[in-house]
């Protein structure tokens, strides 16, 4: 007879699909238990970003991305969620056993293979309806997407974007933080960015660590975001009625499904926070948009690289047992 409650082993199934869900740097401060009916997820103040993300809006988005890669994956283990809720940044996700197991292979293979393409894109014609199913995937009450191909809105997103990552690379902190999750690919760590996804050359993808610690290139990786921008064949804005974390949770909700149907397409993706979070530049946006929603995420997407570079995960025993 199946049991009608959750067991270790069936966390561990639901966490082994989980696990690949994206967050900012890569932190994965994921600390999560369960009960009969319920997994909580809550954060592990060890993988905090004190100087990355001081607000706090960067991790909770990411919180809000792992609760929806657990509904997914629980659907695919045979459990549906009858309810998600967040409250003191922790996220609860409470589950019913499924009397038949409802196979969702697919969306579970998207999250399981998508990944970050920092690399210039080449142009692709992008098909009438994908910017429509795009914004569609986007469910929460709170939360509005906008998905544009017009070029000037990419041209003005990728100046904007390097501004910001020029403001963000000027705090020695910021960039001593950054250092210490960029993963080089002999490294152990199963935590931050893999060096080989910033497509730069090897040698200086390899130093690209000590480089960022010292502020060795700035001005060239300013240059370097400002071409990838370029490169877009479309962006997605995300932005929330309200700035507070309530908000951020739903919104990471949701970019996660707007991650998975942007794979689903095709194509390939990669984000940025700098317009985010880096001085006012989140309001010029915002008033490109015309709206008086706060931006929270901006994505890029179009042709990128056949070949994947994989930031490392950790492991769904090591999840439970954090
Ligand atoms: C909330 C959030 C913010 C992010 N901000 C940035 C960013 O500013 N720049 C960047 O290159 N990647 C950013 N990323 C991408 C993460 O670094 C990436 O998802 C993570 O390293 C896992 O790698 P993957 O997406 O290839 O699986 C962000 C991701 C999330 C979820």
């Amino acid at each position: 007879m199946p049991t009608q409650t959750l067991t270790r082993q069936d966390v561990l199934d639901i966490l082994e699909i989980a696990r690949f869900a994206p967050s900012v740097h890569n932190t994965q401060p994921w600390k999560v238990s369960w009960s009969d009916t319920s997994v909580t997820v809550s954060l592990d103040p060890e993988h905090l970003l004190s100087d990355g993300d001081p607000t706090g809006r960067e991790t909770i988005i990411s919180l809000g991305i792992f609760t929806e890669a657990i509904v997914i994956a629980a659907k695919k283990c045979g459990f549906e969620s009858k309810s998600v809720s967040y409250k003191d940044k922790s996220s609860v996700i409470v589950l019913t056993k499924k009397s038949s197991t409802p196979s969702d292979s697919q969306t579970v293979a998207l999250l399981t293979q998508r990944c970050t393409d920092r690399s210039i894109y080449t142009h692709t014609e992008i098909t009438a309806t994908t910017p429509e199913d795009i914004k569609k995937s986007g469910r929460e009450k709170d939360v509005s997407v906008w998905v544009t191909t017009d070029e000037a809105t990419i041209q003005k997103t990728a100046q904007l974007t390097s501004q910001g990552i020029g403001v963000a690379l000027s705090s020695p902190n910021f960039r001593k933080e950054l250092s210490s999750y960029l993963a080089e690919p002999w490294s152990r760590s199963n935590r931050g960015i893999s060096v080989n996804s910033l497509y730069i050359p090897k040698i200086i993808a390899y130093l690209e660590p000590i480089f960022m610690r010292l502020g060795i290139g700035l001005g060239a990786e300013v240059k370097l975001e400002k071409r990838r921008w370029l490169s877009a064949s479309g962006i997605v804005f995300i932005a929330a009625k309200g700035d507070m974390p309530e908000y951020w949770f739903q919104v990471g909700r949701d970019y996660l499904r707007i991650s998975l149907q942007i794979e689903r397409a095709g194509l390939s993706q990669a984000t940025s926070a700098a317009t985010v979070e880096a001085s006012n530049f989140h309001e010029d946006i915002e008033e490109m948009l015309g709206t008086d929603y706060r931006l929270q995420c901006v994505i890029r997407f179009g042709n990128g690289k056949k070949s994947r570079a994989y930031s490392p995960r950790i492991s769904a025993e090591a999840l439970l047992s954090t």
